[in-house]
């Protein structure tokens, strides 16, 4: 799907990996509305508003880098997408490689000890 940037001259194309565990994984590429200084971040929140309402995302403070929540791989490295700038000739995000992926850019970014799969796990224990 490629929806069409309004009200802008320039846009710039992200594509964005989407699919959940046990599905294969695939690519959509979007034009969004492009100004300079513009993050990764600003991007993805306009596909979800004006394109496609199904991407899965996860973020809280905007900009703050105090959530550490956006956390995503961009053009293959680690970055926080709130201070990632968007690149007018094009970026690729994809969900981190190394963590459990959820779905489309979201992974289980939660430490074990925090995960109440894991607290659960070690409660019945004894
Ligand atoms: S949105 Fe909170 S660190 Fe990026």
């Amino acid at each position: 799907m490629n929806a069409p940037a309004t009200n802008s001259e320039k846009t710039a194309p992200i594509t964005i990996q989407r699919g959940a565990p046990g599905e294969e994984s695939w690519t959509e590429t979007f034009d969004v509305p492009w100004r300079a200084g513009m993050s990764v971040l600003d991007a993805i929140v306009w596909v979800r508003t004006h394109a496609d309402s199904s991407v899965a995302f996860r973020y809280s403070c905007v900009n703050a880098n105090a959530c550490k929540e956006c956390i995503v791989s961009v053009n293959g490295k680690t970055v926080y997408a709130c201070t990632q700038r968007l690149l007018e000739e094009g970026t690729e995000v994809g969900p981190l490689t190394n963590k459990t992926l959820i779905r489309d850019l979201v992974t289980d970014i939660v430490p074990p000890k925090e995960n109440l799969r894991t607290i659960l796990a070690e409660r019945a224990k004894g």
